[in-house]
């Protein structure tokens, strides 16, 4: 185990990954926790991210002295250096100028952080206090032309730093150096792997669970399958999941899950509560009313499933680790909302929380799904809003409406799956417009509604840019959809990135 201490730096999901992409498990604590929990779990290696503080600032994040008695070796970035070098006593200086983006640096290869590698290479750096004078005991084995202590290290002490971003792509040799902190230093073994974490979870929920009954909203997303697929290996059939199909699922998806889980050896149940949501959903074109009535509704009918189960002692979630740091990890669990709506504890009397992917990024649920033999087409799922298409038909939803957008996405989908652009393209969707015009076919005038295309590439949604389709992609869409979709003759290709726009268009 590695943790990383949080100092509010903007990279410190990204550290947390890079650590684990050497098969080293890592968990990521805010700096005025992180003490406690490595007292508590002596990990094998400490590392300080970056943050925007000085450490002159009368609030500038600190945290037990101790941390550097305590023989655990330590990998201090950025702010995380320069918090390293005041507390041992040395001197931080804040420079006249800041320096900022791709710096040459010379390291001295003979120290274990930069065995191996080149002597001139380049690092990102974003940075303006400095280290100006080395605390007792550490030299510098690395320097730019602005920066004579660009790191330093206490080979005694195990203590090293770096004032640059080994995390950041730009940083040419920064995952070699990361690499050589886990092995060269604190002698990581890197045997962290998705086929152990699933056995360590299973035992662990098996522990916990007991002969206890456990329910779970599947929604066909990744996390919620995966999160099933886990606990129902670990209990069988003392799981049930509640896959509330609300009608509103793209071409064919609500039977894939089915398919999926229904032979799977869980108890699982598919609610057909279309008409149900239709009728709710009935004239209704505010796009948050769309959302708060989904919501709404899904709580309901889930909490009308769960009482037909009769007791539940677990309410199982899908929660994974970005949600849990962004809410400042070890808090009580993060209740992830529904829909964006209300949560669901609150309807379901349930004695405890099950979320067996707390600790997992993205990337290591949908690993950890392919270990556990999900099929690709659900652990490669592009992210679908809980309120589905119906914040993709514009305005009032209707039952065509809604078959019409299902069938010109699905040609979407499949021709950007043919075209092999599926993967680089992070979500891509069809819209439905409220927009109505004027087209010719065959000899006859046409008056119907224009489709609009959506693809965006982005990593984590709250920015993306729009993606470059390929022209001959968008024409064989354009052909395809006119020509076999009814009441559909025009169709626009979105092009604003987010933001301004949004990636849905409700
Ligand atoms: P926007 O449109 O805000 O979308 O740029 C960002 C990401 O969030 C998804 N999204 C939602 N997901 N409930 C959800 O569960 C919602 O109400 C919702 N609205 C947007 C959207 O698909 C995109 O991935």
């Amino acid at each position: 185990l590695v943790i990383v201490v949080d100092f509010g730096g903007q990279y410190n999901q990204l550290i947390a990954r890079r650590v684990r992409e050497n098969h080293v498990y890592c968990e990521v604590y805010p700096y005025q926790k992180a003490w406690e929990e490595i007292k508590k779990k002596r990990p094998q290696g400490i590392i300080f991210t970056g943050g925007p503080a000085s450490v002159y600032d009368e609030n500038a994040p600190r945290m037990e002295a101790a941390i550097f008695q305590a023989g655990i070796p330590v990998l201090g970035l950025c702010y995380g250096m320069q918090y390293m070098a005041q507390t041992l006593h040395g001197t931080v200086q804040q420079a006249t100028a800041r320096e900022f983006g791709k710096t040459v640096i010379t390291v001295r290869n003979d120290s274990p952080l930069f065995q191996g590698l080149a002597a001139r290479q380049t690092v990102w750096m974003s940075h303006r206090d400095y280290v100006a004078a080395l605390p007792e005991g550490f030299e510098s084995i690395a320097s730019s032309a602005n920066c004579p202590v660009a790191a330093m290290q206490n080979k005694e002490k195990k203590l090293y730093a770096l004032q640059f971003h080994p995390e950041v792509l730009h940083s040419e040799h920064g995952k070699e150096m990361l690499h050589n902190f886990l092995f060269a230093v604190c002698h990581c073994t890197g045997t962290w792997t998705m086929a152990n974490y699933a056995k360590t979870a299973v035992a662990d929920i098996r522990r916990t669970v007991g002969d206890g009954k456990v329910v779970l909203a599947l929604s066909g997303g990744v996390d919620s399958s995966v999160a099933a697929a886990l606990i129902s290996r670990a209990v069988g059939k003392q799981l049930t999941c509640i896959f509330v199909d609300h009608g509103l699922m793209r071409k064919n998806e609500g039977d894939e899950v089915e398919r999926a889980f229904q032979s799977s050896g869980m108890n699982f149940i598919r609610v057909d509560a279309a008409a149900r949501f239709l009728g709710k959903l009935a004239h209704v074109g505010d796009p948050e009313a769309k959302r708060k009535i989904i919501g709404e509704e899904f709580i309901r009918v889930f909490e009308e499933e769960g009482r037909k189960i009769g007791a539940v002692d677990f309410l199982a979630q899908g929660t994974i680790y970005p949600d849990v740091i962004e809410s400042g990890a070890g808090d009580a669990a993060v209740i992830k909302s529904h829909h964006n709506v209300g949560g669901l504890p609150a309807v379901v009397d349930f004695k405890g929380l099950i979320e067996p992917l707390r600790n997992l990024f993205k990337d290591e649920v949908r690993e950890l799904g392919s270990e556990l033999g999900l099929p690709d087409y659900l652990v490669w799922r592009q992210p679908f809003p809980g309120p589905g298409l119906a914040i993709r038909v514009m305005g009032e939803i209707t039952a065509e409406k809604l078959d019409i957008l299902r069938e010109a996405d699905a040609i979407f989908r499949e021709e950007i799956v043919k075209a092999g652009l599926a993967r680089s393209i992070n979500q891509y969707f069809a819209v439905l417009t409220a927009n109505r015009t004027v087209g010719v076919m065959g000899d006859f005038r046409t008056y119907d509604y224009t489709l609009a295309l959506r693809g965006v590439t982005t990593t984590d949604f709250m920015t993306a840019d729009w993606a470059r389709i390929p022209y001959d992609v968008l024409e064989t869409v354009s052909g395809r959809i006119v020509n076999e979709v009814p009441h559909i003759n025009r169709i626009v290709y979105d092009i604003t990135g987010k933001p301004p726009a949004t990636i849905e268009w409700e």
